[in-house]
């Protein structure tokens, strides 16, 4: 048998959904066998959102990496993800990596990076494909090799158009100082030509950036990478590897990023990465991979046969330089309106309510003569926790409580004056925080030792001035 028999792999994933392992998630998008990674492909076509991600059918590891495909009108009814493209021939024969999606003449066409290695070096190849009848046609090779002076640390190509023209923008590492940076390619009628390397004000920053992304905001332009090789600090870069951005002015005559902010990261939890934009009517929709590269050992669904999720869609805006990230309006419609739970007290220093099999909340703090307050996800006798320290003006994410899977505190600072606003979406696994209406967001995964439903605790180290929430039970995808 053929190593990626497409017809048995989408047989066998139709026989895998319904989604069955406890820690399976009901509202994120997942496999029931196989590794995920990074969202690919991202594109509106046919009155329908195209979702393609890294996958590797064949086991848990980081090989045999392939593209699945699904697809939504909604982000509710998803298809049932097929096997859409993998290796098949001597240039993509080490992995069909990491790439992006656009439409052509009514035609979905995929840009990709063949992952290729001989005798240990690796030959990047960059190569078009039409996506039609539930997989992808592998078509031209529009860039056969890295750049002169880059490693062949070179992946991930995501198309842009700009004056009427379409570019490329790609991650790559220099070869002078093994650095990491980003280069754009420009379509012409001789075919694609390297312009260069984006020039930024950010000083040497990691060793490579993968998975870049450029994105208009009304007149700004934000780059967003994934660099690799930055130092941890007291209330950042607190992940082995970076999801983030920069925002400015993207001058392609100049090919300088100018007037850009400071770099930030996209989201605060553990478990994000790889991040993906689709622009479509006016929206800046985000899907990122919950995961992270090189912690495989804190995912203790490997033994289950299955690792990692995408995140919920995300809505981003940008103001004054930062993105805020939102839950796509769209997971409003998993809410089932008659489980609503009105939470609504003042003058007190604890609120306890248990939570569904799939939970949304917001809460609404007025805080008060608190100090410190504790958003708590009880498991039983393992706990998540969101510390809020008002002196410090800092979030800590706190999952020592929990016995399988990754632990560890991630913090960051976070100003709320009187007010905290949070938005939890709570799944088996996979859990989303939203802090002061997006100005945070933060992905991470918890894998409860046993099959409960947990209870949602506010504790406060002094009263709070009043308390408002809803909690509501979240349906899952529908897939069909
Ligand atoms: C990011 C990444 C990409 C690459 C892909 C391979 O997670 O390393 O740079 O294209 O994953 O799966």
């Amino acid at each position: 048998m053929e190593k990626f028999d497409k017809k048995a792999i989408d047989e066998q994933v139709r026989a895998g959904f319904p989604l069955e392992h406890r820690w399976h998630n009901k509202f994120h998008l997942e496999m029931p066998f196989g590794l995920i990674n990074d969202p690919n492909g991202l594109t509106f076509s046919d009155g329908k959102y195209h979702i393609f991600f890294q996958w590797n059918p064949l086991g848990c590891e980081h090989k045999n990496k392939c593209w699945a495909h699904t697809e939504t009108r909604d982000f509710i009814h998803y298809a049932v993800p097929q096997l859409a493209m993998w290796p098949s021939d001597e240039h993509d024969k080490d992995g069909c990596y990491s790439g992006c999606g656009t439409v052509e003449d009514g035609q979905l066409r995929v840009l990709y990076t063949c992952n290729r290695k001989e005798d240990g070096v690796r030959i990047p190849a960059q190569r078009f494909g039409s996506y039609k009848g539930g997989q992808v046609k592998k078509e031209e090779i529009i860039v056969a090799d890295k750049a002169e002076g880059y490693t062949g640390h070179f992946r991930d190509p995501y198309i842009f158009t700009r004056r009427g023209k379409r570019y490329f923008i790609i991650g790559a590492q220099r070869e002078a100082d093994e650095t990491g940076t980003v280069l754009i390619y420009e379509e012409g009628a001789e075919g694609w030509k390297c312009l260069g390397e984006v020039k930024n004000r950010l000083g040497e920053f990691g060793y490579m950036w993968e998975c870049p992304n450029l994105v208009q905001f009304g007149s700004y332009d934000v780059l967003i990478f994934c660099p690799q090789g930055l130092d941890e600090r007291a209330f950042d870069r607190q992940n082995i590897y970076q999801a983030g951005y920069i925002a400015g002015h993207l001058s392609l005559d100049s090919m300088d990023m100018m007037q850009h902010t400071k770099f930030q990261e996209l989201d605060k939890g553990f478990d994000f990465y790889a991040p993906q934009v689709l622009s479509h009517e006016g929206r800046q929709l985000l899907f990122g991979w919950m995961g992270m590269p090189d912690k495989d050992g804190e995912y203790p669904t490997k033994e289950q046969g299955w690792m990692y999720s995408l995140t919920m869609p995300r809505e981003l805006r940008l103001r004054q330089g930062h993105i805020y990230s939102r839950p796509a309006r769209e997971m409003k419609d998993l809410r089932i309106q008659e489980t609503a739970v009105e939470m609504e007290s003042e003058a007190l220093t604890e609120i306890a309510r248990p939570l569904f099999d799939g939970s949304e909340i917001l809460l609404d703090i007025e805080m008060g003569e608190a100090k410190e307050l504790v958003v708590a996800l009880k498991y039983g006798t393992e706990s998540l926790l969101f510390i809020y320290d008002r002196r410090e003006q800092t979030m800590s994410i706190d999952r020592n409580g929990m016995r399988n899977g990754g632990r560890g505190i991630r913090r960051f600072k976070l100003f709320a004056d009187t007010k905290l606003f949070l938005q939890i979406f709570v799944d088996k696994t996979a859990v989303e925080a939203f802090f002061q209406h997006g100005e945070e967001a933060a992905s991470i995964l918890v894998f409860p030792e046993k099959n409960i439903q947990p209870e949602l605790q506010v504790t406060a180290d002094g009263e709070m001035m009043s308390l408002s929430g809803k909690i509501w039970e979240l349906d899952g995808y529908w897939y069909r």
